[in-house]
C-alpha cells in the first residue's frame, strides 16, 4: 500500500497523525467519496443506465416527487438495488476501529455523515446522519415512518423488494418516500445539533470524501475553524475548502488505514516511555 503513496503524502499523513495523537476532541464529516471505493457512485458522479439523462440534484427534491412520484421512487429503488450488496471499505473500517479505540484512550471521536448508505454502521461505527437513510421510508404527507413489510426480521436487505410500485401510507394515503433529506428540506434537528456541537467544540475537524459544496453541512468546517480547531481534508481532488491546515490528497481507503497505523504507533511509543 505504501508504494502507492508519495513521500510527500506519507510525511503529511505523519503530520496529521502527530496532531491527532495529541488531541482529545475530534469531529469527522464524511461524504460520498468515502463510499466510492466500496463501489457506490458519488453524488456528483455521472448517472448511468436509464438514469444517465437525469441529474441527481433534479430528482432529490420534494417538487420532483410531487410532480412525478413514480419517477423519483423508481430512481431510489434503482439506487437501493445498486448498493444493497456493497460492503464497507478500509476507510470505513479504519474509522470504526479508531472510534472503538478512542473510547479506551480518552479521545472523543464524533462521526457525522452526509451519506445515506449504511456502510459506517456495517463497519461498526456510531454515526450521525445529516441527510437521512437510504434504507428507511416515510410518508411524504404525514411523515409516519414506513417499515418495508418485506424486510426480513434481521433487517437484512436480502428480503427487500426493489419493484417500483408506489406505496400509499396506511394513515393518510399519501405516497411513501425514502427517509432522505431532499434539496430545500431541513435537516433532522437532533442530528444537526449533534453535528454543530461536535464541530464547535472539537480540536481537530476532518472532512473525508466530500466536495464541501452543500450547506449547511459544508459550514461545519468553518464553525470548527472559528472555534480554533485544526482542519484536515482527505480527498484525491481539490475542493473549495480554503481553510484546511493539512490536505491528504489521496483516496480515503488508502489514507485512512495508514493514518490509523501512524496514530497507533505514536500511542504505543508514548506508552513505552511511561
Ligand atoms: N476518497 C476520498 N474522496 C473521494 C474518493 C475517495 N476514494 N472518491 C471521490 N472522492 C471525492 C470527490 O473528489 C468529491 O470531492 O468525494 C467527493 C464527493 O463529492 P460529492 O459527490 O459532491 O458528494 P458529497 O460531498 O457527499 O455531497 C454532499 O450533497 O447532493 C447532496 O445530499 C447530497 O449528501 C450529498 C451532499
Amino acid at each position: 500500500m505504501l508504494a502507492e503513496l508519495s513521500l510527500k503524502l506519507i510525511a503529511e499523513v505523519q503530520c496529521a497523525a502527530e496532531l491527532l495523537d495529541t488531541q482529545s476532541r475530534i469531529c469527522i464529516l464524511t461524504g460520498a467519496g468515502i463510499s466510492a471505493e466500496s463501489g457506490i457512485p458519488t453524488f456528483r458522479d455521472k448517472q448511468t443506465g436509464l438514469w444517465q439523462q437525469y441529474r441527481a440534484e433534479d430528482l432529490a427534491t420534494p417538487t420532483a416527487f410531487e410532480r412525478d412520484p413514480k419517477l423519483v421512487w423508481s430512481w431510489y429503488q434503482w439506487r437501493r438495488q445498486l448498493v444493497h450488496e456493497k460492503k464497507p471499505n478500509p476507510a470505513h473500517l479504519a474509522l470504526a476501529e479508531w472510534q472503538q479505540a478512542a473510547d479506551k484512550n480518552k479521545q472523543n471521536v464524533t462521526l457525522v455523515t452526509q451519506n445515506v448508505d449504511d456502510l459506517h454502521e456495517q463497519a461498526g461505527s456510531r454515526v450521525t446522519h445529516l441527510h437521512g437513510h437510504l434504507w428507511r421510508n416515510r410518508c411524504h404527507d404525514c411523515g409516519t415512518a414506513f417499515e418495508n413489510e418485506t424486510k426480513a426480521a434481521d433487517s437484512s436487505k436480502a428480503a427487500l423488494n426493489f419493484d417500483d410500485e408506489l406505496i400509499n401510507c396506511q394513515h393518510c394515503s399519501g405516497y411513501i418516500r425514502p427517509d432522505i433529506v431532499w434539496f430545500g428540506e431541513s435537516l433532522p434537528e437532533q442530528a444537526w445539533q449533534t453535528a454543530e456541537d461536535a464541530a464547535a467544540n472539537c480540536e481537530v475537524f476532518i472532512s473525508i470524501g466530500t466536495s464541501s459544496l452543500v450547506y449547511p453541512a459544508a459550514g461545519l468546517a468553518h464553525l470548527a475553524k472559528q472555534n480554533g480547531a485544526k482542519l484536515i481534508e482527505i480527498n484525491p481532488d481539490p475542493t473549495p475548502n480554503t481553510i484546511v491546515d493539512i490536505t491528504l490528497a489521496a483516496n480515503a481507503g488508502v489514507v485512512m488505514p495508514l493514518l490509523m497505523q501512524q496514530i497507533t504507533a505514536l500511542s504505543s511509543q508514548a506508552q513505552d516511555q511511561l
